[in-house]
């Protein structure tokens, strides 16, 4: 793992759209995981700049979202698809049957999640991006998940509800209790993760996820386990942690990251 530490929020969020564009640039036909929540807002604004600046071209990646809230039609303005025409999809030249949600209406909600499962199969992820919850979750895997979960339905904490319930305008019976996710074990299958955190309403997580041990009860800290991992934070997220010289002076010496220094 490789943590950077970014000055603020904007920095950091540019880095995280650098490292993507320069992956579709590789592999203009990448698969590419993707996370919603107000973290990543950032980086999809960055991405269609670079767009719009004719600097990247989406037309042949596939891409595969994280999570789906269970009961939500695909076009409810609430929906993680919604999110996603709204901040990137509709603003790119990506082909909207190459972009992936688990569907949270389904009727089979098993078979939807195997369904979902075989596809990323086929499509292996090249890019995770990934987000962290309040309660150390990636995609919606909630304290206790299984490290080697797949694609399946969860309950949201409280705290997580908390966390998304602004999103709904505050409307707790709008917002939906459970929804599909990628497992644990899905998300680690990954070539390479991305994980993005800024403010410090995410110090105490990241410094548990990055720097504890690896337990289930903080899903995030199974990145440990992934031999290609970056995590990207501004300095308000990496408040808590006690590393964080070592890891300026490899961000600053290592020649991989000179280009992006
Ligand atoms: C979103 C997702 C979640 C978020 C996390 C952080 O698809 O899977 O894990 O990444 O809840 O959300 P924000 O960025 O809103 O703090």
């Amino acid at each position: 793992m490789e943590v950077i530490i970014k000055a603020n929020m904007k920095h950091a969020a540019e880095l995280v759209a650098q490292l993507v564009a320069d992956q579709i640039h590789k592999k203009p036909k990448s698969s590419m995981g993707l996370a919603t929540g107000n973290t990543m807002e950032a980086v999809y604004d960055e991405l269609v700049k670079k767009y719009q600046n004719g600097a990247l071209d989406f037309s042949a990646i596939h891409t595969f979202n994280l999570d789906e809230y269970i009961g939500l039609p695909e076009d409810s303005v609430h929906s993680y698809r919604s999110y996603m025409n709204r901040f990137l999809f509709d603003r790119v030249n990506i082909s909207k049957e190459n972009t992936h949600l688990p569907m949270g209406c389904a009727a089979d909600l098993k078979a939807e999640c195997q369904r979902y499962e075989n596809l990323i199969k086929k499509y292996p992820i090249d890019v995770q991006l990934l987000g962290i919850g309040r309660t150390g979750h990636i995609g919606f895997n909630e304290p206790l998940s299984s490290l080697m979960s797949r694609t399946r339905d969860k309950s949201l904490t409280p705290q997580t509800i908390e966390q998304n319930i602004g999103l709904f305008g505050d409307q707790k019976d709008l917002m939906p209790q459970r929804a599909l996710t990628m497992g644990v074990g899905t998300i680690l299958e990954a070539r390479q993760i991305i994980l993005l955190a800024t403010g410090s309403s995410k110090a105490e997580i990241i410094a548990k996820a990055l720097e504890g041990p690896v337990t289930s009860m903080v899903t995030a800290s199974a990145l440990q386990l992934h031999p290609h991992c970056v995590v990207v934070l501004d300095e308000a997220a990496a408040a808590n942690l006690q590393g964080t010289e070592y890891y300026r002076w490899i961000y600053e010496n290592e020649p991989d990251w000179a280009p992006y220094r």
